[in-house]
């Protein structure tokens, strides 16, 4: 368990309770996909972050605990259809639902994850709630569509990157941040504070899931290497390489990008080293856990705000 986890021991272990819970479906199928990827683990960054915001701004109810379930159902939904969508074969150490069941399946639990997110919302009964979280499940998917969009263009500028990373990652992490912050009845500059630190965590953790894409390896991600270039995913790594690097590197990078390929995985790794590409990335990551840390700097001192900050080191220092 990462340390962070320690402060909010017992309400997280709720919302893992909550999560067990909430897969209860009449088919057996949906069931068991459910139970396949939860019990998988993951980090719960989500909605570790819902209760440590919640605790960190003074929140005493028990409404955290399904807000950090809901957040967590819907990144896992996400995650349903995003291994289906980026033909991964393996997730949180195992093969991925649509590897083990085909994709028909995966699509449709995620689907049920989805709606089951939104009863539980429903459940809570904040109309402010439902609001975020609704524009947010909305985003995430264009996010994921114009990424898609994006597949094999080797022209692709950072700027549209960052919008695709913001829109698929990070604004789930602003949403949880908010939310808490919301049902903490937090006032509304503190709204906005937990917000900005989850944006710029947010965006530290993809671009750092870009740079492990190409530089860790399966045993620790739990992830293969190398999925990003297979789909021709042109992401921050590769197009820094293109724009700095020698014209024959560029090339290379540029026919990966265009056949989705990962016949040269190696040399490309090579290239986005030599090229300072995954440094660059990193310390662009680096940039934004910093602004993320700025943004919370005036809430009170409490056990809660030092996980915070904890957290947020973690996002860049981790290899999983
Ligand atoms: C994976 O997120 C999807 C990305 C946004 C990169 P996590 O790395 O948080 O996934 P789990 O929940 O820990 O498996
Ligand atoms: C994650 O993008 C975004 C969502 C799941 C919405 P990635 O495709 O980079 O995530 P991984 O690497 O498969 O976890
Ligand atoms: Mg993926
Ligand atoms: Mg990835």
């Amino acid at each position: 368990m990462l340390s962070f986890h320690q402060v909010v021991r017992s309400d997280f272990d709720s919302v893992n309770q909550t999560i067990i819970n909430q897969l209860h479906s009449d088919v057996g199928l949906v069931e068991n996909i459910g139970h396949y990827i939860v019990d998988a683990g993951g980090k719960r960054l989500r909605p570790l972050l819902v209760l440590l915001i919640a605790k960190a701004l003074a929140y005493e109810g028990k409404q955290h605990i399904d807000l950090a379930a809901i957040i967590e159902f819907i990144h896992t939904a996400t995650l349903l259809h995003d291994d289906v969508v980026d033909i991964s074969s393996l997730r949180r150490g195992r093969e991925t639902a649509n590897a083990k069941w085909g994709n028909a399946p995966s699509v449709l639990v995620g689907d049920f994850l989805y709606s089951r997110a939104f009863q539980m919302m429903v459940e809570v009964g904040s109309m402010e709630l439902m609001h975020i979280l609704s524009g947010t499940t909305n985003v995430i998917a264009e996010g994921e569509v114009q990424q898609l969009v994006n597949i094999g263009n080797h022209d692709l500028e950072e700027a549209n990157y960052m919008t695709v990373i913001h829109k698929k990652t990070a604004a789930l992490f602003e949403a949880a941040c908010e939310t808490a912050a919301v049902i903490a009845k937090a006032n509304k500059e503190q709204q906005q504070s937990a917000r900005t630190y989850g944006y710029h965590l947010g965006v530290a953790f993809q671009l750092v899931d870009d740079v492990l894409d190409y530089d860790s390896n399966a045993e620790d991600l739990g992830k293969n290497v190398g999925d990003d270039l297979a789909e021709g995913k042109p992401t921050l790594p590769l197009i820094h390489a293109i724009n700095h690097g020698d014209e024959k590197s560029a090339d290379i990078i540029r026919n990966a990008i265009e056949q989705g390929s990962v016949e040269k995985l190696d040399e490309i790794l090579a290239i986005v080293k030599a090229s300072g590409s995954l440094m660059y990335t990193k310390e662009k990551a680096i940039q934004h856990v910093q602004l993320a840390k700025e943004a919370i700097e005036d809430f009170a001192p409490t056990t809660f705000k030092d996980a915070l900050i904890d957290l947020a080191n973690f996002s860049v220092e981790r290899s999983f």
